[in-house]
């Protein structure tokens, strides 16, 4: 299970889309738990990261996946000798801590992990554990927060209606060129013109969506491949391995993404 705790010292570069973080704050303020919604690689992880250190909480991050189970999530009871001790799992913790709870990708959990979502977006912000019979309100400053990507699934299927309306949703998308072409430069190291030529050619490989391309190239697939060109490796070979091969495995559309790249980098 992974569950990353971390309070940040320097401020998470996060260049704003819209008026996503005046809303975040204001959630944050009011108690309300938030939805993240959007594709790979577009920002999600970051703004959250970002949102934490601007409201100076601690961030509780945990990637949700069909092994979770509840008990991975509140905790459970550890065998010390000859004694039985109680340990916190990440959402106990981050319910006792007034931490911002990240809960990512979180309709790959399995149904009976989102139960503990339920109470936890509630206006009354508790937490019960049944095992030990402990009922926790969310110390204040805790937030729940949760994100998936639409296009995996069709919807928050495990989440009741009820559930669902206790969030505010943020959509996220890629960036405009503009945005896109700053993150680019400072995220990967490089020169504006490389994150123009960058920018330029993930707007012209996204359309190949239309041509059974499952997922557009992310914003972080083209900070990957800036980080490899600051580093030394060739534009056009850093873009193959860092766009090209994590995009696709089909050949025909392998060979399209490439003809694009040799079109920008000679
Ligand atoms: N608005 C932004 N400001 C700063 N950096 C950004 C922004 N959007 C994307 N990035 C860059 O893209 C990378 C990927 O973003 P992030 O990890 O937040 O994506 P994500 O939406 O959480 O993706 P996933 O759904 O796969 O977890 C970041 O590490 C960062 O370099
Ligand atoms: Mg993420």
């Amino acid at each position: 299970m992974q569950a990353i705790q971390a309070r940040c010292d320097g401020e998470p570069f996060y260049l704003a889309q819209g008026d996503e973080i005046e809303i975040f704050a204001q959630c944050h303020r009011q108690g309300l738990p938030v939805m993240l919604k959007g594709p790979t690689g577009c920002g999600k992880t970051r703004f959250v990261e970002h949102m934490a250190w601007r409201l100076g909480r601690p961030m509780v991050s945990v990637a949700c996946h069909d092994d979770l189970t509840a008990s991975d999530l509140l905790g459970r009871f550890l065998i010390r000798g000859d004694e039985t001790v109680w340990q916190d799992g990440p959402v106990t913790q981050a319910v006792r801590r007034g931490a911002i709870l990240y809960l990512d990708e979180v309709v790959e959990a399995r149904p009976d992990t989102t139960v503990v979502i339920h109470p936890l977006s509630d206006h009354r912000r508790v937490l019960s554990l049944d095992k030990t019979g402990e009922v926790i309100d969310a110390a204040p400053g805790f937030q729940l927060v949760i994100s998936y990507n639409p296009s995996y699934q069709h919807a928050l299927k495990d989440l009741k209606p009820s559930t669902r309306q206790r969030f505010v949703a943020l959509e996220f998308d890629f960036p405009d060129s503009g945005r896109e072409i700053e993150i680019v430069a400072v995220e990967g190291g490089v020169e504006r013109a490389c994150a123009v030529a960058l920018v330029t050619l993930a707007g012209r490989i996204r359309p190949l969506r239309d041509r059974g391309l499952a997922e557009a190239p992310s914003t972080r697939v083209l900070v990957a491949a800036a980080r490899l060109i600051a580093a030394g490796i060739p534009e056009r070979k850093a873009c193959e391995v860092a766009i090209a091969g994590p995009l696709t495995d089909d050949p025909t559309l392998i060979a399209a993404v490439r003809d694009l790249i040799a079109g920008h980098f000679h």
